[in-house]
């Protein structure tokens, strides 16, 4: 059977600069790390590759993932974030009817070919980073119909590009403007007929609620949860971003993959996330461009050993942003992550979020050959520079889809 020998490359098998194997080897396989280790120490049985590539000594990662995004979405926020910088508040824009909602009306009025060619923009930049796996939420339909057509945009960037997608429904996002003062009537829309009938159809991997005073309280919040639980489908929260509900240690009782923002979150809600093996997604972008100063109790998480993990929140009203690596720079800058925490909520934390199967964020014998080789001297590069590309090539299932 055919395998590929990737050598002369110094490998961060997990994204932890105190865990590297210099002058590595790499046996792909049908997609697969058949072999990896020390070159000296490659076994005999893998010496004979039909194709061999040379790294000239650079540095291979496993791919990065970006566990939290809104990709798909029509046109974009510029004149709101104007507003805001004229003195208007993210919240007073959204009271108002803009914000969420106004990209729910751009959304509903695209066709599915119009939303994908916008969302495959944004795609492509993170994919020339490195990106292998990617999140992306439904949330600006509202309705079946738009929340469908989302959905099938997600899955179809999977199709077309060397990527995985898993997709979560988010249909609790914001109160679309003609269920005004309805909110119960809206959650009986998605929790017992927008929510199973897509994951009927196969367009849902993971179930969202954005729990927050301009949203969903908590009483609401655990309507979706439920639903999604008796749908045996795993959930996820935006929790505790603007004020503290309590989402998360909700979310936790429901044994959430993550709960997401977190800058009001409190030590109660750290423990809960710990016995429940949450993921806390932490947001840099959005807590930046919304010029946040509340910062997330990351000594708290890490004191009670959460897992963090790091994303772009790519969305047009809080982060419109298409860069995982600048999300890097910000987590360490404003956060105060470490590189080892900042390289690890882009790799194993963030697909501990992304719960897919096959997917580890790690580079192990058996593991999915997805990596990307840099042009860096050390790893900490790639939390250091702002904007510099410095991904020589990247690696899907065994094929190079970039270099
Ligand atoms: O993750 N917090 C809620 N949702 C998005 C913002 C959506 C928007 O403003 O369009 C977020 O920040
Ligand atoms: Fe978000």
């Amino acid at each position: 059977m055919r395998y590929t020998l990737w050598t002369d490359l110094r490998l961060a098998p997990n994204a932890d600069p105190e865990q590297v194997i210099e002058d590595a080897c790499l046996v792909e396989q049908a997609g697969r790390i058949a072999w990896m280790g020390p070159r000296h120490a490659l076994p005999a049985q893998w010496q004979q590759a039909t194709e061999e590539h040379r790294l000239g000594n650079r540095w291979v990662t496993p791919g990065l993932i970006d566990c939290h995004t809104h990709l798909v979405y029509g046109d974009n926020r510029a004149q709101e974030f104007a507003l805001r910088l004229a003195g208007a508040s993210y919240e007073d824009i959204a009271r108002q009817g803009g914000g969420i909602v106004s990209s729910v009306n751009a959304t509903r009025s695209l066709s599915e070919d119009e939303l994908l060619a916008q969302a495959l923009r944004r795609l492509d930049a993170l994919l020339d980073e490195g990106v292998t796996a990617i999140e992306i939420k439904s949330g600006y339909g509202l309705n079946l119909e738009s929340e469908r057509k989302m959905l099938r945009v997600a899955r179809r960037l999977g199709e077309l590009r060397p990527v995985t997608v898993r997709t979560t429904f988010l249909g609790a996002h914001a109160l679309p403007p003609e269920f005004a003062g309805q909110t119960d009537a809206y959650l009986d829309l998605v929790c017992d007929h927008m929510l199973p009938t897509l994951a009927q159809e196969g367009l849902i991997d993971a179930v969202d609620v954005f729990c927050e005073r301009i949203a969903f309280d908590l009483k609401q919040s655990e309507r979706v949860l439920k639903a999604a639980q008796d749908l045996g489908l795993p959930v996820k929260m935006h929790a505790e971003q603007l004020s503290n509900l309590g989402g998360t240690e909700m979310a936790a009782r429901y044994h959430a993959l993550s709960t997401d923002h977190l800058e009001y979150l409190d030590e109660a809600g750290v423990i809960a996330m710990k016995q429940a093996g949450t993921v806390a997604v932490l947001l840099p972008g959005a807590y930046y461009f919304l010029r946040e100063t509340q910062l997330p109790p990351i000594g708290l998480l890490r004191k009670h050993g959460v897992p963090m993990a790091l994303s772009t929140d790519s969305n047009p009203g809080t982060s419109p942003c298409a860069s995982l690596l600048l999300m890097l720079n910000m987590g360490s800058t404003l956060f105060k992550l470490t590189v080892p925490e900042a390289l690890a909520g882009v790799t194993r934390h963030a697909a501990k979020a992304l719960g897919a199967p096959n997917i580890s964020g790690e580079l192990s014998i058996g593991a999915r050959a997805d990596f990307v080789a840099w042009d860096i001297d050390s790893l900490p590069e790639l939390v250091y520079w702002m904007g510099l590309p410095r991904c020589a090539l990247v690696v899907y299932q065994g094929i190079i889809s970039r270099d």
